[in-house]
């Protein structure tokens, strides 16, 4: 979405407000949109910052302080512009900032910045210091922050929840589901359809305007592809405007032939084939586990003085009712990228398991064996 959409979308709920409605947006479809000031607002609820310090960041002045640190690390983490592992995901960064049309250098001086503020192969734990310095690299290099709300990706399992609505919204028969579920896609009317409806829930897609290419590029933000943002692109997809009469048909081939290999390479299929196997009921399937950080962790919850020290790791696996979840028992497993990249194990993890009624782990101390009482 441009800017100048974004700020459409702030002036239609200025103009709710007109009309007696409360002041929340009214958001269509599944799409998630922010501004950067909002993010700021919500991490100042989350961290109990103090009030009085909105004034100071308003006017983009961001002092070297822990709470402003572990603050920024918030808003990165609430609008995915930060990963404590991977660090600064630049698709979606760059979209919250406005070069100067005269700075040809923008880029450069960011990527110069950032790599003089975390060099690379560089062992940062502190993930709130790091975010922190990347923030300030973009803001100081890169452009002005733009205050309009703008799209921000969706997780995955978000996705999953979109597909599975619209599954649900145009009644595809279980035999498609049965296909899909497969990781079979046949060419039928409902497929077409329900395609269509998941870019227009998720936000990709617009009944008038169609595909939205920038929005595109920064939910693939883990694989950005500027091949979105290419003029071919967008002259493939407006030959195909209106050429085919029906839209169900119009999204299909624009996704077969021109979208669908962009980015993460045919990502819709896989995100409609969990859905399916969901609606089918079958939710108990083998999963990789996922690694995440978190930093801090809850147990240890004190951004003030810990400044990410004690970062704990998470493990999650994304099946719904079969999810797996392990915690580092010590807490410290820390925003360390080159262990993670290392490929390292985390040890030393509690499984609790939601899918039977096994549980590797249940309370921790058993009300008979008070062999743990230190008196
Ligand atoms: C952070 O990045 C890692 C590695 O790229 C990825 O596996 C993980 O899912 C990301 N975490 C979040 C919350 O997106
Ligand atoms: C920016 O960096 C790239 C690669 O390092 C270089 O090729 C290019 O000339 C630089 N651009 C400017 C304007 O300095």
């Amino acid at each position: 979405m441009s800017p100048r959409a974004g700020c459409t979308v702030l002036l239609a709920a200025f103009a709710l407000s007109l009309t007696g409605c409360d002041s929340s947006l009214d958001v269509p479809h599944l799409a998630l949109t922010k501004s950067f000031s909002r993010a700021l607002q919500d991490c100042m609820e989350y961290l109990q910052v103090p009030g009085y310090r909105y004034a100071e960041y308003a006017s983009n002045n961001y002092p070297d302080d822990p709470e402003t640190k572990c603050l920024l690390r918030c808003v990165g983490l609430n609008l995915r512009w930060w990963n404590d592992t991977s660090g600064v995901q630049t698709a979606v960064m760059e979209r919250f900032f406005q070069p100067d049309p005269a700075d040809a250098e923008f880029e450069n001086r960011t990527a110069e910045c950032l790599e003089k503020a975390l060099p690379t192969g560089s062992d940062s734990n502190d993930c709130c210091c790091s975010a922190y310095e990347s923030f300030r690299c973009y803001l100081q290099y890169y452009g002005n922050l733009i205050p309009c709300a703008l799209f921000y990706p969706e997780d995955d399992s978000r996705h999953i929840r979109a597909a599975q609505d619209c599954i649900q919204y145009l009644q595809i028969p279980e035999k498609l589901l049965k296909s899909y579920s497969t990781g079979s896609f046949p060419d039928a009317p409902e497929t077409r359809c329900l395609l269509r409806c998941f870019f227009l829930r998720t936000g990709v897609f617009h009944v008038d305007t169609g595909f939205d290419v920038e929005r595109l590029y920064s939910r693939d933000f883990e694989n950005p592809d500027e091949r979105y943002l290419s003029p071919e692109t967008q002259t493939k997809l407006h030959e195909l405007r209106g050429s085919v009469g029906e839209q169900c048909t119009e999204v299909y081939v624009a996704y077969r032939d021109v979208l669908g290999e962009l980015g993460r390479p045919f990502f819709e299929y896989n995100v409609l084939e969990k859905a399916a196997k969901r609606a089918l009921g079958v939710v108990c399937e083998e999963e990789p586990v996922t690694t995440t950080t978190v930093c801090p962790s809850i147990s240890d919850f004190n951004y003030k003085e810990l400044n990410c020290q004690n970062c704990g790791r998470l493990l999650i696996s994304p099946t719904g009712r079969c999810s797996a979840l392990q915690v580092r028992h010590d807490g410290y497993g820390p925003c360390d990228r080159s262990a993670y990249d290392r490929g390292e194990k985390v040890e030393n993890t509690g499984l609790l398991t939601v899918c039977d009624d096994e549980h590797e782990h249940g309370s921790t101390t058993g009300g008979d064996a008070d062999d743990g009482g230190d008196g």
